[in-house]
Order: structure tokens, then C-alpha cells, then sequence
């Protein structure tokens, strides 16, 4: 039988928010949980989620739960009946987890393996991880395939991320029952046509367009250029962009199939399969705005690679997904989003809270 049921760790958050609008608009039923680490919001509800809904029209359940309190996230599935999990809840910021190692180990492996367990007790084996082309560390060849090795990560955040992949594989080989599909994203950019949802960092601005952006609109003098001394055409880093609907789009073709097939586990690349370096994401986001990024060299970032992009083809094949929208779009949707909210979302919500029930 179809899923129905799509229950959305870190719901509220960037990611996790444009995936709720594309699962709503393909038809399925949408419990989000959020801790709100990373997004704006709190028991009563998420103004990311309060905008999804007017976006699309239709109802979120939503919880403000954390994966490590056990007996909560069981209280949600007592309640409902989750036919698959989409697991974004993560913290994600590089620095912070090279500075506080032990958090990030406890929060995302110890979520992940809540969930697990809670999952398998309520005979839910339908699984979505939100993984990262980090996985592959410094790339021997490029475009990367998903065949190329993983495991020599330089972050703790990465590692936390192929860690996972590692437990997801025992698991699937001592339990037939699983059908997971891991999703290694590209750099995510860009936001939802509308300008209503869009990445709000709740820690500082680490990532390249947020940051452009925020230079953009006068909020911070100068994007500093992390080296201009790699073997790139521009001597800037180059990575694969992807939008975030693109993206979003991924996840539900990611359902399509496991509704459909058992695949016990399988890794897809989510990518454009261009690399674009800064300089060129600044020139197109420079004309596509009409605003100026004034930039300023400095030395490489330490951790950072030379280049990485991704070959999307067994995306394509199986998943039958390719990315749509191009470097002008993810540019232009960013900034409609930036300039419509350049304090990101409200840190009140709006009476008619979105959550159906909450924690
Ligand atoms: N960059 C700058 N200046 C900035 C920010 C970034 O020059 O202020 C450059 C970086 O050096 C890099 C490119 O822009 O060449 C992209 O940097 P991001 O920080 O936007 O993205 P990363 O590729 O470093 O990070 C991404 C994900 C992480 C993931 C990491 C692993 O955002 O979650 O890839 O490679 F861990």
C-alpha cells in the first residue's frame, strides 16, 4: 500500500521546510518534529511551517520534540501511524563541531539510533536519510560517482554524517525489513519561489550565499574569499549549487521509490553535476540582483576542499530526478526571500498557530 504517513525530523528547518511544502503539494500527510536548534520557533509552533501551510494550503501536524527524549518521540508514534521517516534533525555547523565533538556525536548519532529503535518497535522501516557529499572527503575523481570511496572526512560533522551511513548499512544486512534510501546533497542554495520560506541560520553566517546575501543588503561589509589559490579555473573553490526545491523535489521522488521497490539501502548523489567556483556564484548573483558583493582575498579555510561536484546519472536513472532550476533561479529566489525578510522569519508567531498538537 502507498505511504501516507510521512513523519519530518528538523521539520522547521531549511531544508527540512521545503520538503514539507513539495510532500503537501505530492499529496502526503505531514507530522514535522523540530527541536528548534537550528530554526526559529517553539512549542506553540514554527513560523517556517505557519508559511508552508500558507504556501500550500494544507495542514502540518507538528511537534517541538528532540530525538534524545525517548519517551516523546514514542509518544508520537503511538499516536499516529508513520508509514516512512524523512530524518533531517542534525546540527550541522562545521567549526562548532570540531570545537565540541562530543555534542555533535551524542545529538546526531544517539537521534539517529532513537529513531531507529522507536521506528522498528512500531514496525516503520521506511527510511530517508539526509546525508552529505562530505561523506566523500577530498575527491580522487570528479564528477563523483557514488562509488567513490567515503570515510576520510576532515570535520566531525561529516563524520557524524558517514557514521550514520556505516550504522544504516548493518542495519539493513541484519534486517531485511529496512528499505533506506541515504540522499548525499550537494551545497544547498536558494529558497522557495514564493520569498516566504527560506535558510534563517539561528548560529552565525558560515555558508557562502547566506553570507553573500547579508553583504548584499548592507549588513556586513565584505564576503571574504576563502582562497584564490586552488587549481580551479579562477583559483576559487568550486562546488555543485543546488537549489533547494530541486532538492525537495529529490525527496519525494526518493518516496516514489521506495513505495515502489525494496532496496534494503541505496546512496544518491542529489546534484546539478556543474561545479561553479565563488567567483562565478558572485558574478551571477551580482546581475541577477542588481546589488554589489564587495570581496576581499584571504587564505584558504582550513578543512575546505578544491573542488567537488557530483554526478547525478543514478539519480536520474532510479530516481528519476534531475535538478531544474539554474544558478539565476537559486540566486534570484534567495534574494526575494533575503530582501523580504532581512531579519529572516519573525521570532513571534502569528496567532493561528500552524500545529495541530504539540509538545
Ligand atoms: N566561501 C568563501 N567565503 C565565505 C564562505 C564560503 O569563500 O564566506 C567559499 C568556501 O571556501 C567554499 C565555497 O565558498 O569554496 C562554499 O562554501 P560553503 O561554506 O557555502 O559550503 P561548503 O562546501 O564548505 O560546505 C558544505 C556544506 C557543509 C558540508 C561541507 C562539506 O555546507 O554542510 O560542504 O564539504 F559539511
Amino acid at each position: 500500500m502507498p505511504f501516507k504517513t510521512v513523519l519530518v525530523t528538523g521539520g522547521a528547518g531549511y531544508i527540512g521546510s521545503h520538503c514539507v511544502v513539495e510532500l503537501l503539494e505530492a499529496g502526503y500527510e505531514v507530522i514535522a518534529l523540530d527541536n528548534f536548534v537550528n530554526a526559529v520557533g517553539n512549542a506553540e509552533g514554527s513560523p517556517a511551517l505557519q508559511r508552508v501551510e500558507q504556501i500550500t494550503g494544507k495542514k502540518v501536524t507538528f511537534y517541538q520534540c528532540d530525538l534524545l527524549h525517548k519517551e516523546a518521540l514514542e509518544d508520537i508514534f503511538d499516536k499516529h501511524t508513520i508509514d516512512c521517516v524523512i530524518h533531517f534533525a542534525a546540527l550541522k555547523a562545521v567549526g562548532e563541531s570540531m570545537q565540541q565533538p562530543l555534542m555533535y556525536y551524542q545529538n546526531n548519532l544517539l537521534g539517529m539510533l532513537n529513531l531507529l529503535e522507536i521506528m522498528r518497535r512500531h514496525n516503520c522501516f521506511q527510511l530517508v536519510f539526509s546525508s552529505s557529499c562530505t561523506v566523500y572527503g577530498e575527491p580522487e575523481s570528479l564528477p563523483i560517482t557514488e562509488t567513490h570511496p567515503t570515510g576520510t572526512i576532515t570535520n566531525v560533522y561529516g563524520r557524524t554524517k558517514y557514521f550514520i551511513e556505516e550504522m544504516l548499512k548493518d542495519l539493513s544486512a541484519a534486517d531485511n525489513a529496512w528499505n533506506i534510501i541515504a540522499l548525499r546533497y550537494f551545497n544547498p542554495v536558494g529558497a522557495h519561489q514564493s520569498g516566504l520560506i527560506g535558510e534563517d541560520p539561528t548560529k552565525e553566517f558560515t555558508n557562502l550565499m547566506p553570507f553573500m546575501a547579508q553583504v548584499a543588503l548592507g549588513k556586513k561589509p565584505v564576503l571574504t574569499v576563502f582562497g584564490d589559490d586552488y587549481a580551479t579555473e579562477d583559483g576559487t573553490g568550486v562546488r555543485d549549487y543546488i537549489h533547494v526545491m530541486d532538492l525537495a523535489s529529490g525527496h519525494v521522488a526518493a518516496l516514489n521509490l521506495l513505495n515502489s521497490k525494496h532496496l534494503r539501502i541505496k546512496a544518491f548523489n542529489l546534484g546539478t553535476g556543474k561545479g561553479v567556483s565563488v567567483r562565478q556564484l558572485v558574478g551571477v548573483f551580482e546581475r541577477v540582483t542588481g546589488a554589489k558583493v564587495p570581496l576581499k582575498m584571504e587564505g584558504r579555510r582550513i578543512g575546505d576542499i578544491c573542488a567537488m561536484w557530483a554526478d547525478p546519472g543514478l539519480a536520474k536513472e532510479e530516481l528519476n530526478w534531475s535538478a531544474k532550476f539554474t544558478l539565476e533561479d537559486m540566486c534570484a529566489d534567495f534574494w526575494r526571500w533575503q530582501t523580504m525578510n532581512p531579519d529572516g522569519y519573525p521570532k513571534k508567531l502569528k496567532h493561528s498557530s500552524c500545529n495541530g498538537h504539540s509538545k
